[in-house]
């Protein structure tokens, strides 16, 4: 039995993608804060929703799916009511396997998940790590569950402040870019519903050339630029105005802010 505590965004989405990928609403419970939350996700999945301590108290699999400031909280409350030999998984970021273990009893395994919105879409990346009890049987478990949802990446925690701002954030980023390039089409006189639809097909074609090719990417672009053409054109102006550095400078600030809030 696998329950999700605090299904939100997040665990709905993962909720709903296990549930696609064909394992019973049965084998699944999860927890609400609120009522009419537990009555929507009732009704939606045909799931049973239990108290966070139930849920510890039968699940096999925990995953906790909470905001990291709500993970105090809710680990005071499940925390010794967690029996031996059950696998916690937890998808907060900043939140380390260190702090989730000081509310556990001795030798609950944890595994680390950071995530991102993708999971949505069953396109998440989700990369993981092992928490000091947590074996190679625990991290096949978490890369089961996420696997329909997504890529699996195993990480050292170490890296995890890096993969929060790299693939956590990383759609945000995209979005950023598609955005900027809208406002291009814009100041060159397209209508903003067409601008929209090429930059998002753009960025689809790009993705999928990326993922499916298994070219480096900048093999990729060279491929898009002639000598004296247009698009080198674009990529001095880029050059010029720092984008790499800013790019660099960017997901390093997001990699330290994630620092500074995990550490309070
Ligand atoms: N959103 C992202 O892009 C993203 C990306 C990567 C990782 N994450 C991680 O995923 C986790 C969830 O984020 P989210 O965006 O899904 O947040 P969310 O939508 O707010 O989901 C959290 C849910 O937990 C519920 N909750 C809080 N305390 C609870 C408790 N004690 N018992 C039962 N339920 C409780 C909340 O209830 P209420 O509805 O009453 O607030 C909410 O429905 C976070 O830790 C975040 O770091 C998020």
């Amino acid at each position: 039995m696998i329950a999700i505590l605090g299904a939100g965004k997040m665990g709905e989405a993962l909720l709903s993608g296990v549930l696609r990928a064909g394992r019973r609403p049965s084998e699944l419970m999860a927890t609400a804060r609120r009522e009419e939350r537990a009555a929507l996700l009732r009704e939606r999945y045909g799931i049973e929703i239990v108290t966070n301590v139930e849920a510890a108290r039968r699940a096999s699999t925990l995953v906790l799916a909470v905001k990291p400031q709500d993970m105090g909280v809710l680990l005071e409350e499940i925390g010794p009511r967690i029996p031996a030999g059950t696998l916690v998984i937890s998808m907060a970021a900043g939140i380390t396997s260190a702090f989730i273990e000081e509310h556990l009893p001795e030798n609950v395994p944890v595994v680390r998940v950071m995530s991102n919105t993708p999971v949505l879409v069953d396109e998440a990346m989700s990369v993981i790590s092992a928490g000091s009890h947590a074996g190679e049987e625990h991290l096949k478990l978490a890369e089961e569950l996420l696997t329909p949802v997504g890529k699996v990446l195993r990480i050292p925690e170490s890296l995890q402040d890096a993969a929060t701002a790299l693939s956590g954030s990383g759609p945000a980023y995209f979005y950023y870019l598609v955005e900027a390039m809208v406002d291009a089409g814009i100041l060159l006189g397209m209508p903003r519903a067409a601008a929209l639809e090429m930059v998002i097909q753009s960025a689809v074609g790009a993705a999928v050339m990326l993922r499916d090719s298994g070219e480096h990417p900048v093999l990729l672009r060279e491929a898009v630029t002639s000598p004296g053409g247009t698009t080198i054109a674009a990529i001095r102006e880029l050059e010029k105005h720092g984008v790499r550095a800013a790019v660099l400078e960017a997901i390093e600030a997001a990699r330290n802010r994630g620092r500074e809030l995990a550490g309070g």
